[in-house]
């Protein structure tokens, strides 16, 4: 049976994640071959905290698509008056033909998939960011083919919703995935370290959680990183968070450990001199800005194929 929604990272199996991504190359070269897909069509995004490349990539996907966005932002629905999550599931299932939303709680993405009947698109939660992974892994591939047998990814950072997504599509594409991250409080949260074990037992993917930056970085193919401080993480933790995770920045030191052709990733927003130095971001390694044009890519992709019920899901 096909899936509905996009709501986590791990709904997805390796056959949709390959699906995807074709699709997303062929929007990369040519964004308008599909361009009546959307045709007379809407979709609504609902976004209650800023984007800047989710949202531009959205609206821009829609438009390739020959549909309509409509941008709903974070306080202009009466569910800040006391309407209830299903309502307003309903309601926009009858105006849009697909949902595409960023916010705070998972459980909120989750029920708005549940009550409405359109597919809905989670474009970053606390917990996960899906559409980032498939740019991501678009952008891998771009990197170095399909064959990433003997490659090591890495991640180094704050465990937040970035590591979480990075090490279960990992998981899913049977790669060796390291998350570098401090011990503790701002470790990978563990039930979703077991969920990406439990995915790799099904694909051959190793996973590594480490605490040690240098041991993480390598021989890595990818040294991949973050903010520090998240869309909605108490300002009250800000000066301990930036003294624990000083040791995981991305540095020249920490790049040359990797190999001879690794590439830095990063998500994007970034702040130089925090998560990254500037002379890496900055530098020929640097994917950061075909990484982000590929959010376009594959949410073009997301939508061409959920709407067209070409999804399965991972049984
Ligand atoms: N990477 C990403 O999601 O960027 P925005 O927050 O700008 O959408
Ligand atoms: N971890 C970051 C990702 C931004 C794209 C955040 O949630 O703010």
């Amino acid at each position: 049976m096909e899936m509905k929604d996009l709501l986590r990272t791990a709904d997805l199996s390796r056959d949709d994640v390959e699906l995807l991504l074709t699709t997303a190359a062929d929007f990369a070269k040519d964004p308008l071959r599909a361009r009546t897909a959307l045709a007379n069509r809407t979709v609504a995004i609902y976004m209650t905290k800023p984007s800047t490349r989710t949202r531009l990539a959205s609206e821009t996907a829609v438009a390739h698509l020959g549909g309509t966005p409509i941008f709903i932002r974070g306080d202009d629905l009466q569910l800040g008056r006391g309407e209830t999550i299903s309502d307003t599931a309903k309601i926009i299932s009858g105006f849009a033909s697909a949902l595409i939303v960023r916010t705070y709680a998972q459980s909120d993405v989750d029920e708005l998939g549940s009550a409405g009947s359109i597919p809905v698109i989670n474009a970053l939660t606390d917990d996960d960011h899906p559409t980032q992974m498939l740019a991501d892994w678009l952008t891998i591939r771009e990197n170095f083919g399909k064959d990433i047998e003997g490659r090591k990814f890495t991640y180094l950072g704050d465990g937040n919703n970035m590591s979480h997504a990075w090490l279960i599509m990992g998981a899913i594409m049977g790669a060796h995935i390291v998350t570098g991250t401090p011990e503790g409080r701002w470790a990978p949260d563990p039930k979703v370290v077991a969920q990406a074990q439990a995915i790799a037992a099904q694909t051959g993917a190793k996973i590594e959680i480490l605490h040690d930056a240098a041991q993480a970085a390598r021989g890595a193919s990818v040294l991949y990183t973050d903010v520090w401080m998240s869309m909605g993480d108490p300002e009250s933790e800000r000066g301990e968070k930036m003294r624990v995770l000083a040791p995981f920045s991305v540095s020249e030191e920490l790049m040359a450990l990797t190999e001879q052709d690794s590439i830095f990733m990063h998500c994007l927003p970034a702040h130089r001199g925090e998560e990254v130095s500037a002379e890496i971001i900055d530098s020929s390694r640097s994917v950061v800005w075909r990484e982000a044009f590929h959010r376009r890519t594959t949410i073009q992709s997301l939508l061409f194929h959920l709407t067209r019920g070409e999804i399965q899901g991972r049984q």
